[in-house]
């Protein structure tokens, strides 16, 4: 079957999806994203992402595309054409078409581009035995609460993590604080059995994951601290885990090649990991 996207008001065949040259997004990374999950036909709490995604568009000053009921109407169709049961919805969002001038164009239209594709199938091996981070410094802009498509810096980070046989890389801030992974919230349980994360502030972004263990958190009655923590605290930890849309709840078993706790995903990871299996499963 072939795969469609939505380009600015049509859907079309995806290999021959385009926005013009000049479009923002191309020239200035002036724009913004969403990843949204697609578990049984259905997306992973929409209300959420799109509320992030708002709020993503209000602080680049982008106006919406179109209203939140005929995005929805977008998404679903995509999914539907697609034949989507399993995987992720991509949509983009940029100030549109102009003349290249760094300023805000006097008038322009926001290109919204909708994509899906199945998930690939996951390596059970990663939730089984846990997966390793390296740590990096964290070169980013000071805005990593929006959800802006300027990702080169993640991009090197990813890499570089790829070119250390690992995961994911854990950036650090100036202060030697762990801020997050390259396209994933980090977390850790301390050796009193408290689950600390940062709290969502510029330095990171609000990941819609990190929200739902949040609740699950709260609900499965653990202690939870939001603080942020240094790599030494990382690696002295019980156990470490990293959240996204596209990893769900991910144990960390190795920190720069050293063992976190025993070396194996711990009890608490693989707890709340079922916790936010359930979830996606049959969304609260
Ligand atoms: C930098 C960064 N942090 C965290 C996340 C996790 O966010 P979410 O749980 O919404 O996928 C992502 C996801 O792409 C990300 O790019």
């Amino acid at each position: 079957m072939s795969r469609i996207a939505y380009v600015s008001g049509a859907y079309v065949p995806h290999r021959q999806a385009a926005v013009h040259i000049e479009d923002r997004g191309y020239q200035f990374a002036d724009g913004v994203y969403e990843v949204i999950a697609v578990r049984g036909g259905t997306l992973l709490d929409e209300e959420p992402h799109l509320q992030r995604l708002h709020r993503s568009l209000k602080e680049l000053r982008i106006p919406a595309p179109m209203s939140d009921t005929a995005l929805g109407i977008v998404l679903r169709e995509i999914v539907r054409r697609n034949n989507i049961n399993a995987g992720i919805v991509y949509l983009q969002v940029t100030r549109g078409v102009a003349p290249r001038d760094h300023a805000f164009p006097r008038s322009a239209t926001p290109t919204l581009v909708v994509t899906a594709r199945a998930s690939r199938r996951p390596d059970p091996r990663q939730w089984e035995g846990g997966i390793g981070v390296v740590t990096i410094p964290d070169i980013r802009w000071r805005r990593c609460d929006i959800k802006s498509i300027a990702l080169v810096a993640n991009v090197l980070g990813k890499q570089q993590a790829r070119e250390a046989g690992v995961f994911e890389a854990w950036q650090v801030d100036g202060q030697g604080w762990i801020t997050e992974g390259t396209s994933t919230n980090a977390w850790i349980v301390t050796n009193e059995a408290t689950v600390v994360t940062r709290a969502a502030d510029n330095a990171i972004l609000n990941g819609v994951t990190r929200l739902a263990l949040l609740d699950i958190i709260a609900r499965e009655g653990c202690r939870l601290d939001e603080r942020p923590f240094t790599v030494e605290e990382a690696k002295t930890a019980r156990e470490a885990f990293l959240t996204s849309t596209t990893s769900d709840v991910l144990p960390v078993v190795r920190i720069d090649g050293a063992p976190v706790g025993d070396g194996k995903p711990g009890p608490l990871s693989r707890q709340l990991r079922a916790a936010y299996l359930a979830h996606a499963a049959s969304p609260a």
